[in-house]
């Protein structure tokens, strides 16, 4: 996608489709919909009469302009209402009118910068959100596809401003809404690769792409490495598989300054059968995305080391499978993780909480701090809160609220739960010190529980995504399949640490 910024009237410019606004509620258009209501005889006012258009968020109307204006379409964008109107308005609306646009076969697009009048945003952050509304309501997976598909992409997008003294800011919105998009799309297209071709190898191989790209440090455990460095669960869940697990970590010290690193870690399952105890077939190839935490850290670092971030960041994903086989994980086993806790294997389909023991370990060796940990990791989070929201635990209320905070910025939704003592007991095992499942009841609870026995004492945060890592439909900015969840959530709140 090519973004270009100029001043000027969009009434007057010439290209496939313009975009305009309307807040939901209004009797008339205002800003610079007025001009192009005008020249279109008042057409757009004439949407709101009728109530065929309402402004609603997401909204996408599309007119004729017949000649009446350069421009062959105009797109009117629904902004909600004015008291809920925020950026992800712009961002949701925006990935609707990109879609919109593209099936009526425009190649060329111009837009306004919604919300930077009666909205109250700034024109950076108003292009921001265009440019990554814009190409995440854009995204598609391709790859497997043999035949060229014959549907159009939009690939050119200009932002208009009438003030020429925005031009920069826009431009410097429109940059960090590319490298944010950008950097969440890795992640969608790293969670919908299947199984076969998104291996540990081939994760850590992205790894190591985004490491050059980005000036990046990389360090990637083999098996005999994991080995010296005692991940007893790490290599438990991967003992089943013959495809070599990677632990994979990424360093980016934008302040070498400070001795402070922040630790993100993603789980990186690049398949879950469930191992031993074996998941029913419905939904199991879902389970190619259990990397999707994996996937969000990588692609995170990557956007933190893009916008130049003035913090020191590393990223760490164990990867590995969890199949069953003559070598596999048996329930019962007793594993060792590398901080030299004991772990009784009640189920080997909950694996992810095996690698996050060993990986969390390892941020705490190094000092790390805050830890913040993101995982497909229950169907019971999945179960609480629906699609729509990750579940998040801390050991730090400060954390919790400064990620959820961030969340909402990013246009993610994340929903706080408890980490209550009480519950302890249900990970209580009668042969080690700690048993991998809780059963049934609080199940997102107890697995959070257990990690936070790996965590240490220094603020940590655990994310479990399980829920919101898949789409099932094309709406806003996110398309059907990969969501690449929690990728936008750190950025911004490395973008909020930084400062
Ligand atoms: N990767 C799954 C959790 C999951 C399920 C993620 C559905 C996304 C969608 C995880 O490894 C798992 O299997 N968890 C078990 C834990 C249980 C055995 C304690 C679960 O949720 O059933
Ligand atoms: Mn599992
Ligand atoms: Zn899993």
């Amino acid at each position: 996608m090519k973004f270009e910024v100029k001043t000027g009237d969009i009434s007057k410019f010439k290209c496939d489709a313009i975009v305009v606004n309307l807040f939901q509620g209004v009797a008339k258009p205002g800003g610079a919909t007025v001009a192009v209501d005008a020249a279109l005889g008042g057409a757009i006012s004439g949407l709101i009469k009728t109530g065929e258009f309402k402004g609603k968020p997401g909204e996408v109307h599309v007119l004729h302009t017949l000649g009446k204006i350069p421009a062959r379409l105009v797109a009117v964008a629904g902004l909600g209402k004015k008291e809920d109107f925020k950026a992800d308005s712009v961002r949701n609306v925006m990935a609707e009118v990109i879609r919109s646009l593209a099936r009526h076969n425009c190649d060329s697009a111009a837009t306004i910068l919604h919300g930077t009048g009666a909205g109250g945003l700034s024109a950076e952050t108003s292009a921001e959100a265009i440019a990554e509304g814009t190409m995440l309501g854009g995204y598609k997976f391709k790859k497997h596809f043999t035949k060229k598909d014959n549907g159009h992409d939009v690939d050119n997008v200009t932002l208009l401003d009438k003030d020429a003294s925005n031009l920069r800011a826009v431009k410097r919105g429109t940059g960090t809404g590319r490298i944010i998009a950008e950097s969440t799309m890795l992640a969608r297209d790293m969670v919908n690769e299947p199984g076969n071709h998104m291996t540990p190898t081939h994760m850590a191989d992205i790894a190591k792409k985004v490491a050059e790209e980005c000036g990046l440090d990389i360090l990637v455990m083999d098996r005999k490495q994991m080995e010296k460095e005692a991940m007893g669960a790490l290599l438990g869940v991967a003992q089943g598989t013959s495809q070599p697990p990677k632990f994979i970590v990424l360093t980016y010290k934008g302040n070498p300054a400070s001795k402070d690193m922040v630790g993100f870690i993603g789980k990186g399952l690049t398949f879950d059968s469930g191992g031993i105890s074996l998941k029913p077939q419905e939904f199991m190839s879902d389970m190619k995305g259990d990397m999707s935490g994996g996937a969000a850290v990588i692609a995170a670092i990557r956007a933190v080391a893009k916008l130049g971030l003035k913090i020191n960041v590393t990223a760490i994903v164990p990867a590995t499978e969890n199949l069953p086989g003559g070598r596999a994980l048996k329930p019962g086993d007793v594993l060792k993780a590398s901080n030299g806790k004991t772990i009784e294997v009640v189920n080997t389909d909950a694996e992810g909480r095996l690698i996050l023991s060993d990986a969390l370990s390892y941020a705490v060796k190094k000092g790390f701090s805050p830890l913040i940990d993101l995982a497909t990791l229950t169907g019971a989070c999945h179960v609480a809160l629906g699609d729509q929201y990750a579940g998040v635990f801390s050991n730090n209320q400060a954390l919790a609220d400064k990620v959820v905070k961030a969340g909402t910025e990013a246009g993610e939704n994340l929903w706080q739960l408890p980490l209550p003592d009480e519950y302890k007991e249900m990970n209580k095992s009668d042969i080690a010190d700690i048993k991998n499942s809780g059963g049934r009841y609080g199940g997102a609870i107890t697995a959070a529980l257990f990690l936070q026995e790996f965590a240490g004492v220094k603020p940590w945060l655990h994310m479990d995504i399980a829920g919101p890592f898949m789409a099932e439909k094309d709406k806003g900015v996110l398309v059907k399949g990969a969501t690449g969840f929690g990728t936008r959530t750190l950025i911004r709140l490395a973008i909020n640490l930084s400062k």
